[in-house]
């Protein structure tokens, strides 16, 4: 059945099984293979996209349900990796493997268009059930507060120039 949604802002119609969860869909049928399968079950949070500026997990919802609506994958985030939260990320070194990350990134990205400078147990209640196999949880808090700086007007350090691999 065709279905038509927009994403990163492009009005994308694909004709599959209404059931079929969205994951599927941004993978297999659009090719943006950043969104991650980790537990299908909506536990996990690797899958986490925006639909309608909210992070979700598409591993369990129907592509039904996002029809006519704006979906927004790490892909989509910025078109230049320009957001805050990438910057701050890059920024901090926060992923090991990296597997959970553009889910960890989408979570982040959500909580901070709805909470401009989260405490330390708003980034933990927003982002608790993402889960990292590395144990990236204290970078991630650090980047989420870094993120929150930098969309606040605070210069980000220029990767070329940061301190970290380098020193
Ligand atoms: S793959 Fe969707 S929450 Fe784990
Ligand atoms: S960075 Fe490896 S699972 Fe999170």
């Amino acid at each position: 059945m065709p279905i038509t949604l927009k994403v990163n802002g492009k009005s994308r119609t694909v004709d599959v099984p209404p059931e079929m969860p969205l994951l599927w869909v941004l993978r297999d049928e659009l090719d943006l293979k950043g969104t991650k399968f980790g537990c299908g079950v909506s536990r996990c949070g690797a899958c986490t996209v925006h639909v309608n500026g909210v992070a979700q997990r598409t591993c369990t919802m129907p592509v039904s349900r996002a029809a006519g609506a704006e979906v927004t994958t790490i892909e989509g985030l910025s078109p230049d990796g320009a957001h805050a939260v990438q910057q701050a990320w890059e920024e901090l070194d926060v992923p090991q493997c990296g597997y959970c990350q553009a889910g960890q990134m989408m979570a982040a990205a959500s909580l901070l268009a709805k909470t401009p400078n989260p405490t330390d147990a708003q980034i933990d209640d927003a982002l608790n059930t993402n889960l990292c196999r590395c144990a990236t949880y204290l970078r991630i808090r650090a980047a989420v507060h870094r993120a929150a700086e930098i969309k606040a007007g605070g210069a980000a350090v220029p990767a070329s120039g940061k301190s970290g691999k380098e020193d």
